[in-house]
């Protein structure tokens, strides 16, 4: 099979905002209990953290973090989680049916935050509480002192703000399951009430607004159209989630997925812009799509589970265990934000470690990549400067969710720094290898090639403690530069990143 591409200086989509490399941390199941934080363990630093996830995360290369939640956030008050740790409560956790100790909080997660180089993306509580709660938050961590909330901040030992800009109204104001639910007027009204008061404290701040769950959602578009009604001169993000799933085995109609998240992010940037001009609105909304991942080989299970324990503090939850196969989708979906990074301006990975994660823990024990880890990692750490509109020929299949699915699925991105152009290919197709020829133009002489590649003959082929490199990349030979194009040969089913 044969595929032709032409990468052109002048044909770019837009500047990659390096947030769209972002990540996610929610207080559910051991995503901070013996996933960040485990005091007792071996190589933990002295606020407790393991040194050896925070050693994978800086790795991962992941500019931001979304915390403390997820649906956890819609019944949390933040209050627990600062002050001296044995006067903090135990709660118990709605969302997740478990127990809280509030042993890590804001000041513990900026710790950490710190040591992995991450920003924090903060959101609040517009579920059971809300504007009151919400902007006190923000007082609390942004305020340089003189006031109630930033003294007690100093009080408990943090001089200094840390002023975060990134701050979520809420998440997924949209779904039935989400404690404080509510309908998109009466949360259209609540978060522009909210955003107006943060903006009141600093009209600075980068606020973002609940869209929906997911485009199976009953309410959807309708409720991004009434919530940016609502909301559109207040809000510079509207967040989206989606969730990828592979109950039937179908890798065909699995890889063909991304072509959904495509069609949800071009209908909400049409949605946004219909509000913009209804309200002959100046300023753009943009896309902060701050949950993605596969989610579902526990899910079930894990429903089961939460239904028939007590109120466990950090379970095993949402312990997804990635396979070859999830590579390839996860692949395509940070293509698809790349082709979209226009409109998609931040996203995050759901989640960082231990939940659907990229970073797996053993309580006192080692932590390891899943197989996900490299795809998010070459995309992170490469991704980032100009994405290209690359001109795209190549043969394509039916699917149930999209007619006209490429097997190649690729992007590109020209680092001007460094002058480098890196594509990241992933061949849908099983059965065949695939010959890609790139024509480079406009970008100057290129001088050399090197292809990365990730492939296993088993798509269930996974990454486990006592197995953590049986799915990793490798230097692939054969690459060739000649007269401005490039060419090279994928394997089927595989992942590449191509430099030159
Ligand atoms: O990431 C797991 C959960 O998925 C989050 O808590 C919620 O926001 C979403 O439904």
């Amino acid at each position: 099979m044969k595929a032709h591409v032409t990468a052109h200086a002048r044909y770019v989509v837009a500047e990659i905002d390096n947030r769209l490399y972002g990540s996610f941390l929610e207080h559910l199941g051991r995503a901070v209990y013996t996933g960040i934080y485990e005091p007792d363990h071996p190589t933990a630093d002295q606020n407790g953290m393991r040194r050896d996830v925070i050693d994978l995360v800086r790795e991962l290369d992941t500019p931001i973090c979304r915390y403390p939640g997820g649906n956890f956030v819609s019944a949390y008050n933040w209050e627990d989680g600062i002050g001296p740790k044995e006067e903090r409560p135990t709660r118990l956790d709605l969302a997740w049916h478990t127990s809280e100790s509030n042993q890590v909080g804001i000041h513990e997660f900026a710790d950490w935050a710190k040591s992995t180089n991450i920003e924090m993306m903060l959101a609040v509580n517009l579920g059971s509480r809300g504007l009151d709660a919400a902007r006190n938050f923000v007082e609390y961590v942004n305020h340089p002192g003189g006031s109630y909330w930033s003294d007690l901040r100093k009080k408990n030992g943090r001089a200094d703000p840390w002023d975060v800009r990134l701050w979520c109204l809420g998440n997924e104001m949209d779904g039935p399951w989400q404690v404080g639910h509510k309908s998109a007027a009466e949360y259209g009204h609540l978060a522009n009430e909210t955003a107006k008061a943060l903006r009141a404290f600093d009209d600075k701040l980068e606020l973002i607004v609940c869209g929906s769950s997911h485009s199976d959602m009953a309410t959807y578009p309708q409720w991004e159209a009434t919530v940016l009604d609502s909301t559109y001169d207040q809000v510079d993000y509207i967040s989206l989630h989606m969730y990828f799933e592979n109950y039937e085995k179908n890798a065909a109609e699995y890889l063909a997925l991304p072509k959904k998240l495509d069609r949800y992010i071009g209908t909400v940037g049409g949605v946004i812009d219909y509000i913009k001009a209804k309200r002959r609105a100046k300023n753009d909304v943009k896309i902060s799509f701050d949950e993605w991942n596969v989610w579902y080989h526990q899910r079930k299970n894990d429903a089961k589970r939460v239904k028939e324990w007590g109120w466990p503090h950090a379970p095993a939850l949402l312990e997804d265990i990635y396979n070859f196969e999830d590579v390839l989708q996860v692949g395509c979906i940070l293509n698809t934000f790349i082709r979209r990074s226009d409109l998609v301006r931040i996203a995050c990975i759901a989640q960082l470690v231990n939940v659907i994660a990229p970073i797996m823990t053993v309580p006192g024990g080692p932590a390891w990549r899943q197989t996900i880890y490299y795809p998010f990692q070459l995309a992170s750490r490469h991704g980032r400067g100009t994405a290209l509109h690359l001109d795209i020929d190549c043969p394509a299949y039916d699917a149930d969710i999209a007619a006209g699915v490429e097997y190649l699925d690729i992007a590109g991105v020209h680092d001007s720094d460094t002058g480098t152009l890196n594509f990241f290919a992933v061949n849908r197709n099983g059965s065949e290898p695939m010959e890609i020829e790139i024509s480079i133009e406009g970008f100057g002489a290129a001088k050399s090639v090197a292809h990365t590649l990730i492939k296993h003959d088993d798509l269930e082929a996974t990454n486990t403690e006592n197995n953590p490199e049986n799915v990793k990349p490798a230097k692939a030979k054969g690459a060739k530069l000649s007269g401005g194009k490039l060419s090279v040969s994928v394997p089927a089913h595989s992942y590449s990143m191509i430099s030159v």
